[in-house]
């Protein structure tokens, strides 16, 4: 298993590039089964994710060929003779997002049979809601085995009111709703910009689709979707990651080829933490070399602060003066990282879903271990300010969605090394707190 080896202490200068969004390419790539054309996919990101959703995708008979370097990141997918409709438990374990095929299979195959994901290490993250979608669109669901089954001769369209906004659920049942007949209504519905880019392919491929990005899609149901060519939006997680990056080390680092709109939430509270900020079409700068002070954030669905951003955000509080109150509220147990960040002396205290963070505190390197892949993007942080060495065990986590992190980092600046089973000779031990 791969570790990261960090120096902390350096300033990260100059500039960084932003790959494409794996919340909008994995979507996208299931997206290609509702069709018997190819798909091509622009700016894919390079990273684990990406490579779990080709083998899927292949296990039902799909083409896919990854082209990466001089072929722009471009993946072409062709479902030409779907053969097998199922998502194996396999595959869903090691990645959640593998149920986004439920809604394309059962909408161009009649038939789904998809392994339950069960818990994961941020919290429960139960699909009922695609589930309960799906019914309503007309599909017949059992459940067996650890697996859903679901099937319909054809969809119909229905108006479907989402209990909570999801995500993934929007997305699936989006994706299914296209190829049904007639008018589908989506209510409570996901505003991410990952949504509003799924539909933007779907209507490249054919489908009807307005509202995306609101809280209501009205989808108009069509016999059957074509090929298309579309390129996947900036990774505003990974854009937002360097942003904290560039901010929590005093440097002045610019984040090129992001969306910065679709930061809008985080860009707030950094200037209110003291870091300047200054913003184009599609980059933003980040200087911030002055005393930082504590803000407060509580995640929220999109246009609110992105639960995928708050691990990183709770790295940055640790060097801001005063309290910093961390609230989440999307997920149930996304604070794994506040203990790795608590053994590298930070000061967190944690009760149900807020976390407490007092700073300004020191932070000094040590064996820390990453659980999921925000946190470990957290404890990458946290090691480029920290006194003395770092070693981040479980870095597969992170190469899951952030490509190359290590390389962008070094060509900032950063003092960052990717090491195999081989621990190094002078291992950092484990600070007591
Ligand atoms: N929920 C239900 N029932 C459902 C679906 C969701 O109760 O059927 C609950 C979840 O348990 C959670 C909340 O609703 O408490 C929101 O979950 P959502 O469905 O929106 O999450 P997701 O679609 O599974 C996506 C991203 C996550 C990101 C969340 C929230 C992808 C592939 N994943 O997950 O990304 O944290 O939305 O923004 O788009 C990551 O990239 O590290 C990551 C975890």
């Amino acid at each position: 298993m791969d570790k990261f080896v960090i120096r902390g202490g350096n300033p990260l200068l100059g500039t960084v590039r932003i790959s494409g969004a794996k919340n909008a390419a994995l979507p996208a790539m299931a997206a290609a089964l509702l069709t018997e054309e190819p798909v091509i996919l622009e700016n894919v990101p390079q990273v684990r994710d990406i490579e779990t959703e080709r083998k899927l995708l292949a296990t039902m008979g799909a083409e896919v060929e990854l082209g990466y370097g001089r072929a722009q990141h471009r993946t072409t997918i062709c479902c030409r003779n779907p053969a097998n409709p199922e998502a194996s438990y396999d595959l869903v374990k090691t990645m959640r997002a593998s149920t986004l095929v439920l809604g394309p299979l059962v909408a161009r195959m009649k038939e789904a049979r998809v392994s339950l994901p069960g818990g994961c290490a941020i919290g429960a993250r139960p699909i009922d809601l695609h589930i309960k979608g799906l019914e309503k669109l007309g599909a017949r669901i059992s459940q067996e085995h650890g697996y859903i089954e679901a099937r319909a001769e054809r969809l119909r369209g229905a108006q479907i009111r989402f209990d909570r906004i999801t995500v993934t659920g929007t997305e699936d049942l989006l994706m299914a709703a296209t190829l049904a007949e007639g008018e589908t209504v989506l209510e409570n519905c996901a505003r991410e910009p990952e949504v509003v880019d799924l539909a933007a392919l779907l209507t490249k491929m054919g489908a009807r689709i307005e509202g995306a990005g609101t809280s209501t899609i009205r989808v108009q149901g069509v016999e059957q979707l074509h090929g298309a060519r579309h390129r996947i939006i900036p990774d505003r997680i990974e854009a937002g990651t360097f942003v904290v990056a560039g901010a929590l080390t005093g440097g002045d680092l610019t984040v090129a080829g992001c969306e910065p709109r679709h930061l809008d939430a985080l860009l707030q509270k950094i200037q209110e933490c003291g870091i300047r900020i200054s913003v184009t079409d599609d980059s933003i700068r980040v200087t911030g070399d002055g005393p930082l002070k504590g803000a407060d954030i509580a995640t929220e669905e999109y246009p609110g602060f992105a639960t995928d951003l708050q691990a990183q955000y709770m790295a940055l509080a640790t060097q801001c003066d005063g309290v910093s109150i961390v609230d989440e509220h999307i997920f149930e147990n996304r604070f794994m990282h506040a203990q790795e960040l608590v053994r590298m002396g930070a000061n967190i205290k944690i009760e149900s879903h807020r976390a407490t963070v007092r700073g300004k505190t020191p932070l000094s390197g040590a064996a820390v271990l990453a659980s999921d892949l925000r946190a470990s993007a957290s404890l990458v942080l946290a090691a480029l300010v920290a006194d003395g060495e770092t070693i981040i065990d479980r870095v597969y986590h992170i190469d899951r969605g952030y490509e190359r992190i290590e390389e962008k980092l070094r060509g900032v600046g950063a003092q960052i090394r990717r090491i195999g089973e081989l621990l190094p000779k002078r291992a950092a031990s484990p600070v007591a707190v």
